[in-house]
């Protein structure tokens, strides 16, 4: 079977993707910190070996790919999976060391790693499928919607930029060094896989859907809509929701073509149709039944109005067909999860690093 390393397959979206991996006969090997990921999902859910370290640890990289390490000896590595970043907009702001040191400076240790085997193997290098994101394209124009693969990149906080410059690198090192790449900038993944038993789970939650379920059961609870005075429709922000199962089974879909081709491609991952945030609001109360405290509070500096992808060259070139199209389907996945979580909380089962 073919092994692939998952860097940050702890986490929301590394997680269900290693479930696709399963799916596509693939034998992940999970690489995480565990800052924000979840031990007990990898081990206990979805039964895969954890190794806990760094991405950019370049000796802990070598011994995972030369077979050294107990938990890839004598497998077969065929590429790795890179989510492994820290993802928190504002603090990138306040604290932009952390995220250049972490995203940039990790990755470009890795991919030393992967040099490196490469050279002792006297081969190519294994092909990486990285997560980048709709935010290094910054403030899109009204005439830049729906956004294109080649639509004008000018991240604005240094967590986009960090991104960026990853994205970049790659394409240097696929020129340079024939790394085969496939970069994947996702808009806003949302939901939970279908069975249930992995979702979003983030520690501190800025994510609108997560946020807008906890608002149901914490007791003052309410939901800060920040800027409703946006030029939408409803005043509100409107954003791309793309099921995380769906995202998921495109990188499977992104690594076997570049195990394929060896080649390099960079696909924009959303389902190519915008909701706002009362929308969601609405749509949460509908699926949940329950009433929704709404705050109205000022805009956040830096939030574009609109975000709203053309997926279609993964759908042509990958042969994509993302199944949740619509935000109803997609939160009633976020809700079981949701329900799930809260019911194996209290037998300390979700959450335990
Ligand atoms: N969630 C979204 O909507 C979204 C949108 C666009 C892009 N992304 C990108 O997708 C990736 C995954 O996002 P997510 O929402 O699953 O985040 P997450 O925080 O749930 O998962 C990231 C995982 O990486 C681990 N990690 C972080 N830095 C590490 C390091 N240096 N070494 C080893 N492990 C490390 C964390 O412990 C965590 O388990 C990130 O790269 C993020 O930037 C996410």
């Amino acid at each position: 079977m073919s092994t692939v390393i998952v860097a940050g397959g702890a986490g929301y979206i590394g997680s269900h993707a290693i479930r696709e991996l399963q799916k596509g006969g693939f034998d992940p090997v999970v690489l995480d910190n565990l800052v924000y990921g979840h031990r007990t999902i990898v081990e206990d859910v979805l039964g895969v070996p954890l190794v806990i370290g760094q991405v950019g640890d370049k000796q802990l990289l070598e011994k995972l790919l030369s077979g050294e390490h107990p938990s890839t000896r004598g497998k077969d590595i065929k590429g790795i999976m890179h989510f492994a970043a820290y993802a928190y907009v504002g603090e990138s702001v306040i604290n932009p060391a952390k995220y250049y040191k972490n995203n940039l400076a990790e990755t470009i240790m890795l991919l030393e790693a992967l040099l490196e085997d490469a050279k002792k193997k006297n081969s190519q290098p294994i092909p990486v499928v990285f997560s980048s994101t709709c935010a290094i394209y910054g403030m899109p124009l009204e005439t830049d919607i729906p956004i294109v693969e080649s639509t004008f990149q000018n991240p604005i906080n240094p967590y986009g930029r960090s991104k960026l410059m990853i994205e970049k690198i790659l394409i240097d090192y696929h020129n340079a060094y024939k790394l085969p790449v496939s970069i994947l900038r996702y808009f806003n993944a949302a939901g939970a896989d279908i069975k249930g038993d992995i979702g979003e789970n983030h520690d501190p939650e800025t994510h609108l859907i997560p946020l807008v379920l906890q608002a149901l059961f914490n007791k003052e609870g309410f939901i800060k809509v920040n800027g409703i005075d946006y030029p939408t429709f409803d005043g509100t922000c409107i954003r791309d929701y793309v099921h995380v199962s769906d995202l998921a089974k495109a990188h499977v879909l992104a690594l076997n073509k570049i195990l394929n081709d060896k080649s390099l491609s960079i696909y924009n991952l959303g389902i190519g149709k915008g909701y706002s945030i009362m929308e969601v609001i609405n749509v949460a109360k509908k699926v949940t039944g329950k009433e929704i405290k709404i705050i109205k509070s000022k805009r956040r500096p830096g939030d574009p109005p609109v975000l709203i992808s053309s997926p279609e060259k993964a759908k042509k070139e990958l042969l994509w067909k993302p199944e949740f199209l619509d935000l109803e389907s997609i939160l009633r996945t976020a809700w079981n999860w949701y329900l799930f979580k809260e019911k194996t909380k209290s037998k300390k089962h979700i959450n335990v690093p």
